[in-house]
């Protein structure tokens, strides 16, 4: 497969090749990660903003592209990590409803890889019993996407580990708006009244039906803003900002990150518990 940027043809199939490289050298990482965070202190939602993939690359005097590849690498090492230590749900940021305004070539790069991505991943995701979902609006997605999202979305609706989320063309308050569209229907319909409206009926309404808040929001590349990101539901989820750009996330960041958030006290607008 290739894809342009800048003009320049990118051959991903000669990446998956260095690819394989990358794999082996990430899989040494995690298996010197020593997981000693007691299960009941470890986060059963996980968000993660997934940032600095173009800083990555820049520095390195590379094309923006090259950082959004190694942030593939990124995201099967964490999805694999997250999975293997018992996380109920692993959101992440791929795409926000406000990444349309970058340079063409670089939307192309992005959608194709995120097409390679989900075709790659399938046999992964359903070696480790992963369910697959995506938030966002469809609209806009290239049926070729929607496609490779329905159909990993399907095959993996079986699988009772990990629930893996890919927020793509996503943004918190056109979810908002979408829910409020629905219950606005539902009213006109006669099916509920405006006075039922609770707390648990928007989250019903949300993209991210049936899932638990996040616990813990992870940001690399640090920025200090949240960016649109599931703003309903991480009221009280706990914010972990790092430096590190998401193409050097790895198992290590990922366990700083998670012991860090198992000795936080989570009170919930309560009192310190004794
Ligand atoms: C932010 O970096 C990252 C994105 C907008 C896209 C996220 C995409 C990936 C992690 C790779 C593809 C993922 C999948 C699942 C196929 P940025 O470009 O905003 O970085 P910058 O802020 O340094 O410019």
């Amino acid at each position: 497969m290739t894809v342009k940027d800048g003009g320049q043809l990118t051959d991903l199939s000669k990446i998956e090749s260095n690819h394989a490289m990358e794999t082996h050298r990430d899989e040494k990482t995690i298996d010197s990660v020593h997981w000693d965070i007691p299960r009941e202190r470890l986060p059963n939602h996980i968000a993660i903003i997934m940032d600095g993939n173009g800083r990555w690359a820049t520095q390195k005097g590379l094309e923006r592209i090259e950082g959004h590849l190694r942030g593939m690498e990124t995201v099967r090492t964490i999805v694999e990590e997250c999975s293997k230590i018992g996380i109920g749900y692993l959101t992440l940021y791929c795409f926000s409803s406000e990444n349309w305004k970058r340079p063409q070539h670089e939307l192309d790069f992005l959608m194709d890889l995120l097409k390679h991505y989900l075709i790659e991943e399938r046999p992964l995701i359903m070696k480790q019993n992963i369910r697959f979902r995506v938030l966002g609006r469809r609209e806009s997605l290239s049926v070729e996407v929607l496609n490779e999202m329905d159909e990993s979305t399907r095959m993996s609706a079986q699988n009772s580990g990990m629930t893996l989320a890919l927020a793509l063309n996503y943004g918190s308050r056109t979810e908002i708006v979408d829910s409020l569209r629905q219950l606005g229907n539902l009213i006109l319909q006669g099916k509920i009244v405006p006075d039922s409206i609770d707390e648990e009926m928007i989250s019903n309404h949300l993209y991210t039906q049936g899932m638990p808040d996040p616990d813990l929001l992870i940001r690399t590349a640090g920025e200090m803003r949240l960016s649109n990101f599931l703003l309903w539901q991480i009221s009280y989820a706990e914010l972990w900002i790092t430096p590190v750009h998401w193409p050097d996330f790895n198992a290590h960041t990922l366990y700083q990150a998670l012991n860090d958030y198992s000795h936080r006290e989570r009170r919930f607008g309560g009192l310190k518990s004794n």
